[in-house]
């Protein structure tokens, strides 16, 4: 039997039935409107002081989490700012650093950092064999020579501008010659300051600081770039007990005092109403975040003229050959016209409605469908999918 997409002239179905997050393969396109906004921050960030901080709101499936893949895959890399998906971080500044530490492994970060340092010990006879970097940490053991090895390690911490700070450069150091026995991070290195209520302006991370240079130079980066995603599901909490806004609040600082400082980025997405009780917060915060406005962007819904684009885009993908046409088979030329206003504009449902129309279209126990397909076919699905509702029930369904 053959491929059952071919009658359709794909080879796959391009949407995915769930719309939501990005596709795993395939080059990401994004409507002109989304991508100028954001160039345009990082062409003004790139060499002037302030924030590098960046918020993205949008609704729930207006594209928030494709426009973050689109940026850790395709701008962040044009521009050598090496890129870091979080998805719902925690509220506190060490729940961040330890996914980032998961995320690129223990060993491997301080395999790559001591390969950057290149730490000679006297006395020690390398293998050119097996693992190096496990031979020197067994060899350091076997004759605990851990402390002559931190100090060295703090040394060359130093002279590389990883940090300035004593302790921190300890700190690395340790994190290095012990990889195999702790545990990533300890907690107590990143708990800002006291349990006082009150958080400071400007809040210092020196450790963290330390780890970005240490991702920046041993990947030759000119910069490092954190997306995180869904941040509402922090903010929105029922309630956010005090403790809860304190590291919220805490660890928002420390990012945007991190991207003064440091070759740093970050971008967040959230929620309309995620911004307004953080705004809320404590405005001044916010607005230092967003720089008074000038660094959000709030994801519009789709014009017709982009819904077809993702369409065609997505079509494409998905074609038997290369350079296939750009036309809408098996969706038929109006298709635009077929479908209802609230969904062409919204990406997930526009997604969704597609999705199921091919998935059918192709299952073999369901035959007789018409391609290209017809408007009563595009409408029957719309409606499975998203039943029409009376204007007062608007906006409760999802
Ligand atoms: N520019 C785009 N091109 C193609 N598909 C997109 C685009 N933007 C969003 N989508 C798709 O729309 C659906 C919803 O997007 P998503 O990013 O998950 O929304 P959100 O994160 O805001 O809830 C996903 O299936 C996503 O792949
Ligand atoms: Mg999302």
């Amino acid at each position: 039997m053959g491929n059952p997409f071919s009658r359709l002239n794909l080879v796959y179905n391009p949407f995915e039935p769930a719309g939501s997050g990005a596709p795993v393969s395939g080059a990401l396109w994004v409507p002109e409107r989304w991508r100028q906004p954001l160039q345009d921050f990082i062409d003004a960030m790139e060499y002037t002081r302030g924030p590098k901080a960046y918020a993205i709101l949008g609704g729930y499936g207006s594209g928030k989490t494709y426009l973050l893949r689109w940026l850790e895959r395709v701008e962040f890399p044009k521009r050598r700012i090496r890129a870091f998906y979080f998805d719902n971080p925690g509220a506190q500044f060490y729940d961040l650093a330890n996914s980032l530490l998961r995320q690129i492994g223990r060993e491997e970060f301080a395999k790559s950092l001591w390969e950057f340092l290149n730490p000679q010990l006297p006395g020690f006879q390398m293998s050119l064999f097996g693992n190096p970097f496990r031979e020197w940490l067994r060899t350091v053991k076997k004759y605990r020579r851990q402390d002559e090895a931190i100090r060295l390690l703090a040394e060359k911490i130093a002279e590389r501008q990883i940090a300035t700070d004593e302790e921190v450069r300890y700190k690395l150091a340790r994190l290095i010659v012990e990889t195999y026995d702790q545990p990533y991070f300890e907690y107590k290195d990143f708990v800002a300051g006291h349990r006082t209520s009150l958080v400071a302006e400007r809040e210092e991370a020196p450790y963290f600081a330390a780890v970005l240079r240490s991702l920046r130079f041993t990947g030759s980066a000119n910069a490092i770039g954190f997306l995180l995603d869904e941040f509402e599901e922090i903010s929105l909490q029922k309630r956010l007990t005090k403790r809860q806004a304190h590291d919220y609040l805490s660890t928002m600082k420390r990012l945007i005092g991190l991207t003064e400082r440091e070759q740093f980025w970050i971008v967040i997405a959230m929620t309309p109403q995620a911004k307004d009780i953080t705004a809320k917060l404590e405005p001044a915060l916010w607005e230092r975040f967003v720089s008074h406005g000038k660094h959000e962007f709030e994801i519009p819904p789709l014009n017709d003229y982009e819904a077809v684009e993702l369409v065609q885009h997505r079509l494409k993908s998905a074609r038997p050959e290369e350079g296939g046409s750009d036309n809408l088979f098996p969706f038929p030329k109006e298709l635009i016209n077929y479908l209802r206003e609230d969904i062409k504009s919204s990406p997930r449902r526009l997604v969704k409605v597609c999705s199921l129309a091919i998935a059918r279209a192709a299952s073999t126990s369901i035959s007789g469908i018409e391609v290209p397909f017809t408007a009563d076919y595009i409408n029957r699905i719309q409606e499975e999918l998203y039943p029409s509702v009376t204007s007062t029930e608007e906006g409760s369904i999802k």
